[in-house]
């Protein structure tokens, strides 16, 4: 069943110094259960969509086209308190700084109590203990600032988890945290939403790092979804010139003897629409199309945006996938 249904969705932002194009028709789906990753440079719009899930856009962010729905209703269309409703009931966020989200001035157990359908002592401590807190008598009893960032975090995924949310947000869950820590936290955020059957969309710049733990990633870029696809097909077999490009600046994935590349020239700060492919101007692959015409999907499955979608294989040599560990 499809809980999220994003169509062509355009959102601008307009502030004192201009406007900026963050959503420029971005298409995406995600079903009950799913594990989504949506990659993409910094600027590419994931947390404006991520936002825009959640009915969270602030005052400046205008919806130009399209349309966002949640288990078949507009997020546009409902009433303040509808949104509030579907929030606390559909719907969970985890951000980057997860000590900034919670309240500094009261302790764990009562902040998590909050937000549990049936609040106890008993409660808070197993929920605690589900999301692989140690101590979990001192963690209730602690106050935000006692925690190191990785456990803030967990606590964090405890309160976002406590009403098993249809879809979980996490916008850059794992930005904050060191290496080690942060491949723990993914995998208890994947391990967790697929115990209670909640989807996850995680917003990331990571491509490789999430790879192992989603079920679909989905690349951004200039506020368009440009492709999607299985994990292993998508790292092995990428097919937009830019999933491409993001390949070879991996670290690690440069062949032997040859040198890590990363992509020519800068991401793109929309102003309107674009005319044709956003990608244009630092694509090795433009063609005269490409400038003024915008790519459409490809195929329903793969939603390649590429003039070029299938043409490309015969051109270009891939360097080795990259391994993803699970
Ligand atoms: N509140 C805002 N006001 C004005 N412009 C904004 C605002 N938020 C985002 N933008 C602009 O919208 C575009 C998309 O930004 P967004 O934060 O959604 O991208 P992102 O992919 O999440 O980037 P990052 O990886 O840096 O978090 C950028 O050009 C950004 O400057
Ligand atoms: S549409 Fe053209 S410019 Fe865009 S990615 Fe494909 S080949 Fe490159
Ligand atoms: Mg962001």
């Amino acid at each position: 069943m499809t809980l999220l249904d994003v169509r062509d969705l355009a959102v601008r932002y307009d502030t004192p110094h201009g406007v900026s194009q963050a959503l420029d028709g971005a298409s995406l789906t995600v079903a009950a259960g799913e594990l989504v990753a949506v990659v993409g440079e910094s600027g590419s719009g994931k947390s404006t969509l991520g936002m825009a899930v959640l009915g969270l856009l602030p005052a400046s962010a205008q919806r130009v086209a399209g349309d966002l729905l949640v288990d078949g209703s507009s997020v546009f269309g409902l009433a303040p308190a509808e949104l509030r409703g579907l929030r606390r009931t559909r719907l969970g966020l985890v951000l980057q700084d997860a000590a900034g989200s919670l309240d500094p001035t009261r302790r764990i157990g009562r902040q998590l109590a909050e937000h549990l359908d049936r609040p106890g002592h008993a409660a808070v401590l197993s929920r605690l203990e589900q999301v692989r807190l140690p101590d979990v008598e001192r963690v209730a009893r602690s106050y935000p600032h006692q925690l190191s960032g990785g456990m803030a975090q967990r606590v964090a995924i405890a309160i976002a988890l406590a009403r098993s949310p249809g879809l979980l947000v996490a916008d850059e869950p794992t930005a904050a945290l060191d290496t080690e820590i942060k491949h723990d936290v993914l995998r208890l955020l994947a391990d967790s939403c697929r115990e209670r059957r909640t989807a996850l969309l995680v917003l990331t710049h990571d491509l490789t790092g999430i790879a192992a733990y989603c079920t679909r990633l989905v690349v951004m870029y200039g506020g368009r979804v440009v492709e999607t696809g299985p994990p292993e097909e998508v790292l092995e077999r990428p097919r937009h010139p830019y999933t491409r490009g993001l390949l070879h600046a991996v670290p690690g994935q440069e062949t032997v003897g040859g040198t890590l590349r990363s992509i020519a020239g800068s991401p793109p700060v929309l102003t309107g629409p674009s005319a044709g492919c956003a990608f244009a101007p630092r694509c090795e692959f433009r063609i005269d199309r490409c400038g003024g015409v915008r790519p459409e999907p490809s195929d329903d499955a793969a939603r390649v945006l590429c003039h070029r979608d299938g043409e490309l294989d015969a051109v270009v040599t891939l360097h080795e996938a990259p391994e993803v560990s699970r």
